[in-house]
């Protein structure tokens, strides 16, 4: 169905999401959304994985945003619907109980840097460009990015970024911590697939509920976080995988994590 626009490779304990629209520079319209929203909710149901990778198609773009040239054949309704999709999407996207990585192999404007912010972490190829270019189309970012981004690097900055609707180069965003590292030429998805493997050696539960504690607590006073985590500990104490970490731990070997 919409398999074509987005490719999904599934290798355990490892899922690679590849946008794939090259041609249009990988920009979102409404088969990819669909697509993505599909992945997602596979993902989400599979046990056996322990860390998404999303990326793009070629070494072009990650995405160009939204499909301009879809928005300009739609209703002012269609815009809105668009809009509640991809919100709900990325929303998704970002409760996945699992770490989620960007790898940004190429420009990541407007929607594709909302893209790569919803993502846990993001590792970006050497020559790319990364920003919210919204306001030059005298809209704004739409799927979370005057939220997202200021949490990220501080309301200063990310007022000038959208004020301004500047492009950065990896190493800029790098400079900001809207990336988490830059790749060497070449290396993108090996950093990126070293990174989930040293992921995936950690307890899945202890991966979800870390990832929950630390997304739900960002936007609460210290004591209402500090309540969160504990709640979030309290998941794993009656785990099989706690007892199992312990057990390696004394018999000095790699703990087996199932989930349990
Ligand atoms: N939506 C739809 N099509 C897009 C697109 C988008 N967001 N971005 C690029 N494309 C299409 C172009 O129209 C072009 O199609 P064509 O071959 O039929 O003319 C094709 O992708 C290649 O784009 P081009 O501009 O020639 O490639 P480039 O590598 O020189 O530049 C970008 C790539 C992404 C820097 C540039 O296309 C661009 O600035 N796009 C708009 C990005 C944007 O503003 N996004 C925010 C949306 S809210």
């Amino acid at each position: 169905m919409a398999e074509d626009v987005l490719m999904v490779e599934r290798r355990p304990p490892v899922c690679v999401l590849t946008l794939n629209r090259p041609k249009a520079r990988n920009a979102l319209n409404s088969r990819l959304l669909q697509a993505l929203e599909q992945a997602v909710a596979t993902v989400r149901s599979s046990k056996d994985l322990r860390a998404l990778i999303i990326t793009g198609f070629g070494t072009k773009a990650f995405c160009a945003g939204a499909d301009l040239k879809e928005r300009q054949t739609m209703s002012e309704s269609e815009v809105r619907n668009f809009l509640y999709n991809i919100r709900c999407l990325f929303n998704d996207l970002e409760e996945l109980p699992l770490p989620v990585i960007a790898a940004v192999n190429g420009v990541a404007l407007g929607g594709g840097t909302e893209l790569a912010l919803v993502c846990d972490l993001r590792v970006a190829a050497a020559g790319v460009t990364m920003g919210l270019t919204e306001t030059r189309l005298a809209i704004i970012p739409g799927a979370g990015g005057t939220q997202r981004l200021p949490r990220l690097v501080g309301t200063a900055l990310a007022k000038e970024l959208i004020f301004t609707g500047r492009q950065l180069t990896a190493h800029e965003a790098l400079t900001i911590g809207l990336v988490n590292r830059v790749a060497e030429d070449g290396r993108l998805m090996e950093v990126c697939l070293e990174l989930a493997a040293e992921i995936s050696q950690a307890g899945p539960i202890a991966l979800a509920q870390a990832k929950f504690a630390i997304n739900r607590g960002l936007d609460v006073d210290l004591r209402t976080g500090l309540a969160i985590e504990a709640t979030a500990y309290e998941v794993c104490i009656p785990t099989e995988d706690r007892l199992e970490g312990l057990s390696a731990f004394k018999e000095k070997r790699k703990p087996v994590y199932k989930g349990r």
